[in-house]
């Protein structure tokens, strides 16, 4: 099989940025992918319904003409987000989920909720209303060993939550462990994960592969092969709980190769491309279209994509850098290196 054909995909978790961040990563995105799941996480973090809207409309301003892309957006969780602006949230229609960030777990996430115990009628309504919570999925506690934080945030955090509120839709995003793999199993229709395709790719050798590689630092760390085997397992099954969300996330090349480097890697540039890779190394070439085009759609209660899309099996060079800001410069995951398979341009 030289080409594949499969429907527009979907990123059900992407970072965008704002500003000439957002204008330099958005094309990225939007030539390969229908809609994404924007995260909130901006400084400051977009909290309110008002917020999310003026985002969306920088969002929807910088689109590149002749490409078709629709923002889905979400507000981020504190321990004060009223429960009304829940109701307001399903109300205007361009809100899709509210996400969770254990304060100080990742980039820009010092705002986010110290004690779930506080969010509790938040919770209640989004539960009512049918609004997703997409929950970074790490313990903060500097105690615990950061290859353990997923497993044990699932232990203390998500298994009491999902019991607290049994019919609350959760997204375990970029799910990094077998753990987390056989919680989303284990539990209702209501509960899903989205992997991204560096945690697929990519095990805990990578960060340190000939020496310390910034590039392939983001949180979650990616773990030992036994998950990464987990994960591929979990992507290629055709089980409908796990959906693509590639948590491409830009940060200036010096931010990233500095004495205490940002979390984040950017793979927007390959953002379906780097997922053919994985799954076609897994034999599962053919499982690619309903992990990427129709599951998450489906538990978002969304249409699935109309339009098609075509990878071609073909390496190419990823460039060694891309633009970002004034003087700021990304570094793409495998840049100077290759990727197996291109998009071809849409008709
Ligand atoms: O690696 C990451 N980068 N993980 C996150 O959870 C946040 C993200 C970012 O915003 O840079
Ligand atoms: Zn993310």
């Amino acid at each position: 099989m030289d080409s594949i054909t499969l429907t527009r995909p979907d990123d059900w978790h992407l970072h965008l940025r704002d500003g000439e961040a957002l204008k330099a990563v958005l094309p990225d995105t939007a030539r390969r992918f229908a809609r994404a799941i924007v995260m909130p996480n901006l400084k400051p973090p977009v909290t309110r319904v008002a917020e999310a809207a003026a985002y969306r409309a920088r969002i929807l301003a910088a689109v590149p003409p002749g490409l078709s892309f629709t923002p889905l957006m979400t507000l981020y969780l504190t321990d004060n987000l009223p429960a009304d602006e829940i109701d307001r949230a399903k109300e205007c229609g361009i809100i899709h989920a509210v996400k969770l960030y254990p304060a100080g777990a990742t980039t820009n996430a010092d705002a986010g909720v110290t004690d779930l115990t506080k969010c509790t009628k938040t919770l209640a309504r989004m539960e009512r209303l049918g609004l997703p919570l997409l929950v970074h999925g790490e313990v903060t506690d500097p105690a615990v060993d950061i290859f353990d934080r997923e497993a044990v945030f699932i232990d203390t955090v998500l298994a009491p939550l999902t019991k607290d509120f049994p019919a609350l839709k959760v997204v375990l995003e970029h799910v990094t462990t077998r753990e987390g793999v056989e919680f989303v199993k284990a539990s209702g229709a209501n509960v899903a994960a989205t992997i991204t395709a560096h945690h697929l790719l990519m095990n805990r050798n990578a960060i340190f592969s000939g020496g310390l590689r910034p590039h392939h630092y983001c949180l979650p760390v990616p773990k030992r092969e036994v998950h990464r085997q987990a994960l591929i397992a979990a992507a290629t099954s055709g089980n409908p709980k796990f959906f693509l969300g590639t948590d491409s996330a830009p940060h200036a090349r010096r931010a990233k190769e500095a004495a205490c480097g940002c979390a984040g890697c950017y793979t927007a540039h390959a953002g379906i491309e780097l997922y053919a890779e994985a799954f076609e190394a897994a034999g599962a070439l053919d499982a690619l279209e309903g992990y990427a085009s129709f599951f998450g759609a489906d538990f978002y209660g969304l249409p699935r994509n109309g339009e098609q899309i075509t990878l071609v099996r073909e390496r190419w060079r990823v460039p060694n850098e891309l633009p970002y800001a004034a003087d700021d410069v990304l570094v793409p995951l495998r840049a100077g290196e290759t990727v197996g398979w291109r998009l071809e341009d849409m008709q």
